[in-house]
């Protein structure tokens, strides 16, 4: 087959949008879906030069979309000069190969947009692994699609069998590369796993970042570990997990990560492939989900993360929801409203690093099991021990007593281990007080 849309390297590729309205009037997530779709292909970096949008209560089996608008597709296509055309859902890959035949165009769906962009992005080994796996996962059954044409330039009857041989080689060189992918994740997670339990050891608390894609989260980060990580405007800009070591003004440590961002219809083979990155999100002790309150609809994009945790089973952990972007939200009242209606919410901007305060207090009342309340009464000469208190922990009082310091105040409970023969029980307290 000869498609009509090949790019020249300096070109920016010319894209199509369909999506399918069920009812009369498109409802508002269908408009954010293309909407979303649209800013998908600009990060991307590609060029919308048209929408078509078809009333349709259930998707057609050949085309996804009626006959009769492949036609309009077409027609748009050949106006705009269109590269390629994407569909808003999921294509069948019969689906997919109809509508090639049709519009003698690239044709890809929403799942395809999005593994093309976590390709360009992803910057990790781990994150390479994980997006060729997804990708190959998607190719598997679609590998038909690729090889028909050949077996019809070949001609019909009789050299079906080549073809078809090729393509069960192919499939099988697929599913061994499947294999091989999920033994090194394998192996990746099993290192990350030591160094996690390397972590608990230090009993350091984990807090990974969350949110719907472009809410901040990666600035947030920035701000919190003052570490240069990736932030762009442009939807999915984080891919790999990256971990931080992150200390509260009261001196409380934590491990803070930033995660891949959520999005509406994530595919879900993409979550299954992204369950190392994810497993960040699953382990951590706390999750700070990061909302964009500028955003018209944020409260969808909130139920859509919820979503998204349900399904990796992370539903259930605490969250601080930060609600962000607080410089361009133009409604009035709206901040105040939502941090009376939902509990343990702040609202900070990131960008112009503004609530600080509230969120590193809200941080440090939900840390606060970490650290482990305490009098000690410590020999001068022990300043090693002395200076640990005041680098790790929080200091409350501190009295000296000849030539030992009596300390009261919280430690991590590592550190409160190590402080064990100093301790001062109640009794002792009021003896030293005498
Ligand atoms: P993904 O990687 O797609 O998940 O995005 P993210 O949630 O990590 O968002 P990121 O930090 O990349 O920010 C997205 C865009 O929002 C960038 O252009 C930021 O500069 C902008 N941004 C972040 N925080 C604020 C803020 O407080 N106010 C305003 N006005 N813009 C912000």
């Amino acid at each position: 087959m000869k498609l009509h849309s090949t790019i020249r390297k300096t070109e920016v590729e010319r894209a199509v949008l369909v999506g399918v309205q069920r009812d009369k009037e498109a409802s508002w997530i269908e408009r954010e879906s293309m909407k979303e779709l649209a800013a998908l292909v600009k990060t991307a970096g590609g060029e919308v030069i048209g929408e078509v949008l078809q009333r349709l209560p259930n998707p057609t089996a050949p085309y996804y979309i009626g006959k009769g608008k492949v036609e309009e597709v077409r027609e748009r296509c050949i106006q705009g000069r269109a590269h390629s055309v994407i569909f808003d859902d999921e294509l069948t890959p019969a689906q997919g190969r109809n509508l090639e035949k049709a519009l003698s165009r690239k044709v890809i769906d929403r799942t395809q947009l999005i593994l093309d962009i976590f390709a360009q992005r992803a910057r990790t080994r781990e994150g390479k692994l994980q997006i060729e796996l997804a990708q190959l996962n998607y190719l598997l059954p679609r590998l038909t699609r690729m090889w028909t044409h050949l077996s019809r330039q070949s001609g019909g009857i009789g050299t079906r069998g080549p073809g078809e041989t090729q393509l069960e080689v192919d499939r099988r060189r697929v599913q061994e590369r499947i294999t091989r992918l999920k033994e090194d994740l394998e192996e990746v997670r099993r290192v990350r796993n030591v160094q996690r339990s390397g972590r608990l050891r230090r009993n350091v608390p984990m807090v990974a970042l969350v949110g719907y894609t472009n809410a901040g989260k990666s600035t947030l980060f920035n701000w919190l570990a003052q570490a240069n990580v990736y932030a762009a405007d442009q939807l999915f800009a984080t891919l790999d997990p990256t971990t931080r070591l992150v200390q509260l003004p009261n001196k409380h440590k934590l491990l803070l990560s930033d995660t891949v961002g959520f999005i509406r219809k994530l595919p879900h083979k993409l979550i299954e492939s992204f369950k190392a990155t994810l497993e960040e999100v699953v382990n951590a002790d706390l999750l700070l989900h990061v909302v964009d309150l500028s955003h018209s609809h944020f409260e969808e994009q909130i139920a859509s993360v919820k979503e998204v945790l349900c399904e990796i089973g992370a539903h259930d952990k605490t969250q601080i929801l930060v609600f962000n972007k607080t410089d361009c939200v133009m409604t009035a009242g709206l901040i105040e409203r939502v941090l009376m209606e939902y509990p343990n919410s702040v609202a900070v901007s990131a960008i112009k690093q503004e609530g600080l305060n509230a969120l590193t207090n809200c941080l440090a009342q939900h840390l606060v099991k970490w650290r482990q309340h305490g009098y000690w009464l410590i020999p001068q000469s022990e300043g090693t021990r002395i200076a640990e208190i005041y680098d790790h922990g929080e200091v409350v009082r501190v009295e000296y007593i000849d030539a030992s310091v009596k300390i009261e105040g919280y430690v991590p409970w590592y550190l409160h281990g190590k402080l064990k023969q100093w301790s001062l029980k109640i009794n002792e307290l009021n003896e030293n007080n005498s």
